[in-house]
């Protein structure tokens, strides 16, 4: 028999601004900023111990680790026993075949830990990374489906829209976002496939030795079924947030009494021949 679904859940997200390449510094002020935070799930931005702007591959494999046997992973299963949360935080990933741009996620209740490989990788991430190649995964967490995707995955309707056909009813989503767009769109993925929506975006800019500079936009956010806002954070905050919801409520996939979202799907008009 299937648990009940609960009806009160706590999600929560960290939005900083790594510097790059210092994981113990990274690692330190993301720790403090958890301290405070009681929540059943906490997200933490893409790429959130190294940061983003590599040099080039070989600085990718260099600042890349082991999944579950690197600092990275190991100090989130140590967060997450020491603080009663699950946690999806994007990690760079070494693995015998190549480094992916992942998430993982890690809850010391239930001894869990998962990957999730970025689908869609974004400009010069294609230089550095492997494309994921696990699929779009739903893991349960705390009575509750997570489904995770990560950053530019959100341009492709496509990665949310089958998270929720997988049944996620919250999708992680850790984000190093560079362009203005996707804190727009975040309502609408959430609407249009019913699930919340918990974007943990960085802020700051890495700036390197050669001159190369890219900033990141901030601005995480928490979105609802009904395309409501729960949580907006400032283009430059650096704190943790949390917001309570009811998981219920992505459960009902109605629009109007005569309207499912995934039910009135036309899959066979959707096709280009
Ligand atoms: C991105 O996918 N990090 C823009």
């Amino acid at each position: 028999m299937s648990r009940p679904v609960p009806s009160r859940w706590t999600v929560g997200l960290v939005q900083y601004a790594p510097a790059f390449g210092r994981k113990a510094e990274n690692l330190a002020a993301v720790e403090a900023l958890l301290r405070d935070v009681r929540a059943d799930l906490v997200v933490l931005p893409e790429l959130f111990a190294t940061g983003y702007l590599f040099r080039d591959a070989a600085e990718a494999l260099e600042l890349a680790e082991p999944v579950p046997d690197g600092l990275t992973c190991r100090t989130l299963q140590d967060w997450s026993r020491r603080w009663d949360m699950a946690i999806v935080a994007g990690i760079a990933e070494r693995a015998p075949d190549g480094i992916y741009n992942s998430a993982v996620l890690v809850d010391a209740r239930t001894d869990t830990l998962e990957i999730y490989r970025k689908i869609h990788l974004f400009n010069e991430e294609k230089v550095w990374f492997r494309p994921g190649n696990l699929g779009f995964r739903v893991f349960s967490v705390r009575g509750v489906q997570v489904g995770v995707m990560v950053c530019f995955d959100w341009i492709f309707p496509e990665a949310c829209r089958t998270l929720a056909l997988k049944g996620a009813q919250v999708v992680a989503h850790p984000a190093n976002l560079v362009l203005p767009y996707c804190q727009r769109a975040m309502p609408i993925r959430s609407l249009e496939n019913r699930v919340f929506c918990v974007t943990a975006n960085r802020t700051g800019a890495d700036v390197r030795e050669d001159g190369r500079r890219l900033a990141f936009t901030g601005q995480s956010i928490v979105t609802a079924p009904d395309a409501s806002v729960l949580l907006a954070l400032g283009p430059d905050e650096v704190r943790a947030a949390v917001v309570e919801v009811d998981p219920r409520m992505a459960l009902d996939k109605q629009v109007t009494t005569r309207n499912h979202v995934l039910r009135d799907r036309r899959p066979e008009y959707y096709r280009m021949s």
